[in-house]
């Protein structure tokens, strides 16, 4: 223990950073530049997660092109961002025309594609809760979006990254991956789905020098999950929706999950520091799908 602490000290110097690999690392997202010169593609990055992540990838050097259909706000995100960093493309996902032309630009614009973060999705009609109320071609758009967008992200990522050895594919799953019913079916279909991607295709990325991996977000009051929230609870108001979202669906005491959180494991995997991370779904969830309260009165206090 006391090694322990005293390797600790060598390695963590007075400021918050660390050596890896003979390198000085920081943890201070101000000063941290762990995607310095990387060009990054992220669908739906004009808002919530996506957004977020665009900032965060930024903030640590890479050069970013966000990817999707809200126009006006994808070319407002990239001013805010910085057009020297980032720039906008309208790319519709369901269009596998428009994915691999997204993709292109990258390589237009910067000469590589270092990281694709296939992360737009939508939510679908989240009223259907039974079975037998399950509309198909609500199924069929869901499943467009969530798992077929992401392929279409996933192979000509892979187009552009095999042929040069090296890149990082991310794709936003969820929690809803993971546990069933958290959700209605057909989002649920979707995001097991894109774990599936993930796992199909990791080995033959491996092969090629290529990472892919998937984030499992748990609820964060976005646009996506508050209009859930305002479909399954009308009568409420928005702070009401978010409080269900951030604290009722929360498992931990004290901290909240926010977009930031995912765009920092974005981040990560994204990075040479998970240059060994394959085919993983990381789920950022505070530890809710690892646990289940038994369904019984509590049991007497020793
Ligand atoms: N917010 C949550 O609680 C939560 C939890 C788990 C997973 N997710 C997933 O996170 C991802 C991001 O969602 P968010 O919560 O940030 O919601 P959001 O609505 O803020 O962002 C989704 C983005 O995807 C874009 N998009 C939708 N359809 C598209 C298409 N066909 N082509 C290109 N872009 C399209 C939207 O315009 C939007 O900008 C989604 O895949 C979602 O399923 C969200």
């Amino acid at each position: 223990m006391f090694r322990a602490r005293g390797l600790q000290r060598l390695l963590k110097p007075a400021s918050s950073g660390f050596l890896v690999n003979g390198g000085f690392f920081s943890s201070l997202a101000a000063d941290s530049q762990r995607l310095a010169g990387k060009v990054a593609v992220i669908t739906g990055g004009a808002s919530g997660i996506g957004k977020a992540t665009a900032a965060e990838f930024v903030r640590n050097g890479a050069r970013v092109i966000i990817a999707d259909v809200q126009d006006d706000l994808g070319h407002a995100v990239a001013t805010e961002l910085g057009a020297d960093a980032v720039r906008y493309t309208r790319c519709d996902v369901t269009d596998e025309a428009q994915v691999a032309a997204a993709v292109d630009l990258a390589v237009q614009l910067h000469g590589r594609l270092d990281v694709m973060y296939n992360n737009a999705g939508i939510g679908g009609d989240m009223a259907a809760s039974s079975l037998g109320a399950i509309d198909l071609a609500d199924f069929d758009r869901v499943m467009a979006v969530n798992a077929r967008g992401v392929l279409a992200g996933v192979k000509h990522a892979a187009r552009v990254m095999v042929p040069r050895r090296t890149g990082s594919i991310i794709c936003t799953a969820s929690t809803t991956a993971v546990l069933g019913d958290m959700a209605p079916t057909p989002y649920c279909v979707s995001k097991v789905a894109v774990v599936g991607i993930v796992r199909a295709v990791a080995g033959q990325m491996a092969r090629s020098g290529v990472r892919v991996n998937a984030i499992s977000p748990h609820a964060i009051p976005t646009p996506l999950a508050m209009a859930t929230m305002a479909q399954w609870f009308p009568d409420r108001s928005v702070e009401e929706h978010r409080r269900i979202l951030e604290r009722d669906m929360n498992e931990m005491a004290g901290p909240v999950l926010e977009a930031e959180d995912i765009a920092r494991a974005a981040v990560y995997l994204a990075s040479d520091e998970a240059k060994y991370v394959n085919g993983q779904n990381l789920v950022v969830d505070g530890g809710y799908t690892v646990s289940k309260a038994l369904n019984m009165p509590a049991p007497a206090a020793r």
